[in-house]
């Protein structure tokens, strides 16, 4: 038995110095794989919150797994974008990580990228008219305006065949930005049938993407485009439900129905959809003021895609789940689609704080 012993020891400690004879002679790979590699991380704005997260939540993700990262900014310019990519390439950036301000204006500098060889993977939004796009990784934008429309549609009981008729009018996101028409079209696909049958009335009628597309989803051109609709139709009736994209349009919106004195109780909020759970519109639907939006955990998103790089870099195939959906004009993009999901006020301690995401505070 003590032989035993001492011979398994022996074996014990043979392996442990193959162990550390090979990991001495394999160059150290940092805190993860990643291996010290540069990874560019291109987002479009820090002035909304949500990039500021993705950013956050990408660079401490990517470097726990061992890479170097650029991240940068572009305050929703396209040529400092596209000049911020430049760099990126000139560093020796192996993989770009890329959240679009226009996903049509990518092309010439993806096509540099391309012949250094570098992996293109387009974050959240979709990188439109080029090949050079990799793989792309985002929430399953459909189904955040499918999210959105229903809960009209639920809100003012027209699923149990409430007749009324109900005003409604309708917002897009920026008109650059391909996740706007996905999210619109998934918002439209809920509320058309009751627009059809009367039950819900669009006074301004207007709802084309060129009519109701709200530039850099910013919150002022929402509080403008919404001013004016309140002025031109609404100005002896109240409106009952808004169809916004997301929450900074929904932030300009309610700025909008405040100053017309909205809030009162012969003046009720209209029901009113949003997207992201942001702070400032987290204390709107605790509120009262906002009644839905739409959580898409920022966190998640990042683990896909650090999981995407990992692969691209060891040379296997990054995880995908949709193959069918994303079309960038040239080529369909292989896709991860994370999952929405549903928010209120009901449910927002759960999501949000018990997660993680938020702490209490933040939402005083
Ligand atoms: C994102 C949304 C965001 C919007 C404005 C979209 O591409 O999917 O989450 O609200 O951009 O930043």
């Amino acid at each position: 038995m003590r032989k035993f012993v001492s011979i398994a020891a022996v074996f014990m400690l043979l392996a442990g110095l193959v162990t550390l004879a090979t990991s001495c002679t394999v160059p150290s790979r940092g805190g993860g794989g990643g291996g010290g590699v540069l990874i560019g991380v291109a987002m479009p704005t820090k002035s909304l919150q949500r990039w500021n997260q993705d950013g956050e939540h990408m660079k401490k993700q990517l470097e726990a797994a061992g890479y170097k990262v650029d991240l940068q900014y572009a305050e929703d310019s396209v040529e400092t974008q596209v000049s911020q990519i430049e760099n990126m390439i000139t560093k020796g950036a192996k993989v770009l990580v890329i959240a679009s301000i226009d996903g049509e204006a990518l092309k010439g500098v993806l096509e540099d990228a391309a012949k250094e060889g570098i992996k293109v993977i387009a974050y959240d939004r979709l990188i439109r008219g080029t090949e050079h796009v990799d793989y792309y990784a985002t929430f399953d934008n459909y189904k955040v305006g499918a999210l959105q429309g229903k809960y009209i549609v639920e809100a003012l009981g027209l699923d149990k065949g409430e007749k009324g008729p109900f005003t409604l009018e309708v917002f897009g996101g920026s008109p650059d930005d391909n996740n706007a028409y996905f999210v619109n079209d998934g918002g439209m696909d809920q509320l058309r049938p009751y627009i059809e049958s009367g039950a819900l009335v669009i006074k301004s009628g207007q709802v084309d993407m060129e009519q109701i597309a709200i530039k850099a989803w910013k919150s002022e051109g929402a509080q403008a485009r919404m001013d004016n609709l309140l002025t031109a139709y609404y100005s002896d009736e109240n409106i009952d439900a808004i169809l916004s994209p997301n929450d900074s349009i929904a932030a300009g919106i309610v700025a909008s129905l405040k100053a017309a004195g909205y809030g009162s109780p012969d003046k009720p909020f209209p029901i009113l959809t949003g997207q992201d759970c942001d702070i400032t519109n987290v204390k709107y639907l605790i509120a009262g003021e906002q009644s839905m939006s739409v959580f898409k955990d920022t966190r998640t998103l990042a683990s896909k895609v650090v999981g995407m790089v990992d692969a691209l870099m060891k040379g296997t195939e990054p995880e995908i789940n949709d193959t069918t959906t994303y079309d960038n004009g040239v080529k369909i993009v292989p896709s991860y689609l994370c999952e929405p999901v549903f928010a209120n006020a009901s449910n927002y301690k759960e999501l949000l704080i018990d997660s993680g995401y938020y702490k209490e505070e933040q939402l005083k």
